[in-house]
């Protein structure tokens, strides 16, 4: 049987940091309501000059290195993201030429921050059916320029940056299942209410910015969260007791709490990034992954579950051997 297995990952963050009291400064709003409600202390924020592609090379390049992967063996390009460089082509394609691969398929993949899950549960598909060999899975955003930095509700809560996998047909155990899913009757709660097609004067001004009814967003995601991990253990057969470490998207220390009881899992086998990264939509997940296979945490063999909820909304889960 051919599984998808994780040989590399990389990460990367833009160097400006934006903490929270300099956020004091720039709306009316606390260190300590932030921390309280979100666990966030700190978040990435990219150059006037510094795009989605920047980040999603500099990953890649990393999770490449670490696979001892170079440019000729990638045959599958996915990246997801909301805050593509340009409206077409898409940033896998920019991100294909910079890294100088030719030819094998590249596209884009929006699930806002479910998109690096979904993103994995179509290379899956494709290594497993025998379509790639191996690919490049990334997860890159510069949220910072759909924020409105002068609403306190949504700007103390996102950050940019990018993670990348290097996923390769092996016949060791890998990826176990993914499941993925979407409900757009939510479309209202979370979301950037103007496009391309819909007010593109707009988007052209940059007044195009993300809206969130946070709390009604904070109960759905909650419950949402703990029924994937239900369905994910069920499929896979599987007890709880058997993972061991939780990576969630890092939206909301009390999201991932929330779901780490579910899992009756200690805190201290789940990767929490959020209180330096904030919330990085897509990129959230391969970040943290990075950050705890780097530190030595996640280590091969460990059974890990990743979780995500987002604008849609999307929400899915991948269970994978490491
Ligand atoms: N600083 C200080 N006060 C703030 C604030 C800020 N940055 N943002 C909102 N407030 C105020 C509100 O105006 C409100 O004041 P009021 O009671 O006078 O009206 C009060 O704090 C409580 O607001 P509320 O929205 O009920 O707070 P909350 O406990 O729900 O926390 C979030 C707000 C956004 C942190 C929380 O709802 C959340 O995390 N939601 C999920 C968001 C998310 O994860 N989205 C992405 C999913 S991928």
């Amino acid at each position: 049987m051919t599984y998808a297995r994780i040989t590399g990952t990389g990460g990367c963050l833009p160097e400006k940091i934006l903490t929270n009291h300099d956020l004091e400064k720039m709306v009316e709003t606390t260190d300590e309501w932030i921390q309280e409600r979100t666990g966030i202390k700190k978040r990435h924020v990219a150059g006037p000059e510094e795009t989605t592609c920047d980040l999603a090379e500099r990953a890649a390049r990393r999770a490449m290195e670490m696979a001892g992967r170079g440019s000729a063996d990638i045959d599958l390009i996915i990246v997801a993201t909301t805050t593509p460089d340009r409206v077409f082509p898409s940033t896998a394609c920019l991100l294909q030429k910079r890294l100088e691969i030719h030819g094998c398929a590249a596209f884009d993949v929006q699930a806002v921050c479910t998109g690096f899950v979904y993103a994995l549960g179509v290379a899956d598909r494709f290594i497993r059916t025998g379509g790639a060999k191996c690919a490049l899975v990334v997860g890159a955003e510069t949220l910072s320029r759909i924020v409105d930095w002068t609403d306190r509700t949504t700007c103390v809560l996102f950050g940019d940056g990018a993670g990348a996998v290097v996923l390769e047909a092996s016949e060791e155990q890998g990826i176990l299942s993914t499941h993925l899913h979407a409900d757009g009757r939510f479309d209202n709660l979370l979301h950037v209410p103007k496009g391309v097609s819909t007010a593109y004067s707009e988007v052209l001004a940059g007044e195009a910015y993300i809206e969130m009814k946070g709390n009604e967003v904070f109960k759905v995601a909650v419950n949402t969260l703990g029924r994937i991990v239900d369905e994910t253990l069920e499929y896979n057969d599987i007890d709880q007791a058997e993972i061991d470490w939780l990576i969630p998207h890092q939206a909301n220390i009390r999201i991932i709490q929330a779901t780490a009881r579910k899992l009756k899992m200690p805190m201290d086998r789940v990767v929490v990034t959020v209180g330096e990264h904030g919330n990085t939509s897509a990129a959230s997940i391969p970040l943290a992954l990075d950050v705890a296979v780097r530190d030595g945490r996640v280590r091969p063999g460990d059974l890990l579950m990743m979780e995500a909820f987002g604008g849609g909304f999307t929400w899915g889960s991948a269970l994978l051997r490491f």
